[in-house]
């Protein structure tokens, strides 16, 4: 058997969410006693070890867990039970820019941030021109990484990881922010890597690359482990697992959910009158109402609305619950208003589709894509192109 270079033993990892904050002193005093928060889990008894020299891959949806799993890997999380042991030197590539101080030079980041990782200061400036040549950064070197973009960021942040000789590397999806050369080079390490009999453990997106990349992976689902094993077989069980849901509809949005609660319609209105729209204009006040029927009775759902361009770039996605608003249960037939005031979209078609989700976002009631369909025409403010406005204010000066 070979050496284990990581336990993830038992781990369970919850967080709180705060209520909606009581503004006034009445609400305040209303509220006095009760839970001013909520609590879930995002990780539950996740269990698996990783062998040295493997490159181990975490698949899942958005909100399985996976990043949460990385961050208590880092020790940037504390579990609330169970444990992460590492038993060799890591380093990590997490969230883009985390480590990073904004202020300071990419030279002086590479310092620190080596620094962090454990590299003694003269080592450092043995690898530090490696780590500059590995991200391309040479001309930038000494600007202030706030001016950076985030493609910037996560080349000098993988150089420098890379370059600290970790024995075991664990990377968050933010690879995919990079240029196509960049990634390519980064495979080309991660090879290079393995080869060395070093360890990685890998989120990403790009199922491809687990299917060929991965020695093993385990698939998260709400939080748990509902797979483990050979890269190909799960990565095929988790794709048709994303089929299998789909259901088509006469008007040719797709559902899936388990159907306890449902969006049947979304309606768009502008300003107070009561007439559904499918069109309206930059600056006007519109008003998305999400009609929905309740089968049984539905505790603490969360309700998302997802506004996508054409292209499938989503402009926004507001949520429920991260304005705290949780509904105790929620039964029968009702509607939702979400008000946009003043709405910042520019000319152009979009699509919106709805979700519903339990209050750990592990369980989906429903998720109906393309729930409708709506065009922006010329308001106000105009602008040629993009996709919102950010209400710029020019100013002109003559020297
Ligand atoms: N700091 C936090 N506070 C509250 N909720 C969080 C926090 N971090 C993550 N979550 C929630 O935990 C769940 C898992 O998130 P995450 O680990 O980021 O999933 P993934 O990386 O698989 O998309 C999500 O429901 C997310 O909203
Ligand atoms: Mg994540």
């Amino acid at each position: 058997m070979s050496d284990v270079v990581l336990e993830v033993d038992h781990l369970t990892k919850t967080f709180r969410i705060h209520r909606e904050r009581a503004n006034s002193l009445k609400q305040r005093i209303a509220a006095k006693g009760r839970n001013r928060f909520d609590e879930f889990t995002a990780l539950q008894d996740v269990t698996f070890d990783v062998s040295e020299g493997e490159v181990f891959g975490v698949i899942g949806h958005n909100g399985s867990g996976k990043s949460t799993l990385l961050k208590c890997m880092a020790g940037i999380l504390r579990p609330n039970a169970g444990s992460v042991r590492v038993h060799r030197r890591m380093s990590a590539l997490l969230e883009l820019g985390a480590g990073f101080h904004p202020e300071l030079s990419g030279r002086e980041n590479v310092f620190l941030n080596a620094a962090i990782l454990g590299m003694g200061r003269r080592d450092i400036a043995t690898r530090f021109d490696e780590i500059v040549a590995f991200s391309g950064l040479e001309k930038f070197i000494d600007q202030p990484v706030k001016t950076y973009s985030s493609g910037m960021y996560v080349r000098l942040a993988f150089s420098v990881a890379i370059n600290v000789d970790p024995r075991l590397l664990i990377i968050d999806e933010v690879l995919a922010v990079g240029d196509v050369t960049f990634q390519k080079r980064c495979l080309e390490k991660f090879v290079e890597f393995r080869n060395d009999g070093r360890t990685i453990v890998l989120v990403t997106h790009d199922l491809a690359s687990v299917r060929n990349m991965c020695d093993r992976a385990v698939w998260l689902k709400q939080g748990q482990v509902t797979g483990e094993g050979d890269p190909k077989q799960l990565v095929e069980a988790y794709t048709e697992s994303m089929l299998g849901s789909m259901q088509h509809t006469e008007t040719g949005s797709t559902r899936r959910g388990s159907g306890e609660l449902m969006i049947n319609q979304v309606e768009m209105y502008v300003g107070d009158d009561p007439s559904p729209v499918m069109r309206f204009q930059t600056g006007d006040d519109v008003r998305f109402r999400l009609f929905y029927t309740a089968t049984k009775a539905v505790p603490r759902p969360i309700f998302s609305l997802i506004i996508d361009a054409l292209g499938g770039a989503t402009v926004s996605a507001p949520c429920s619950r991260d304005v705290g608003l949780v509904p105790d249960v929620v039964s029968g037939d009702g509607w939702i208003d979400i008000v946009m005031p003043n709405i910042s979209l520019l000319p152009g078609a979009y699509d919106v589709h709805t979700a519903v989700q339990d209050f750990n976002k592990q369980h989906e009631y429903d998720h109906l894509q393309l729930a409708a369909r709506f065009d922006v025409t010329t308001g106000k403010p105009y602008e040629s192109s993009g996709l919102v406005t950010l209400r710029p204010e020019w100013n002109f000066t003559e020297g």
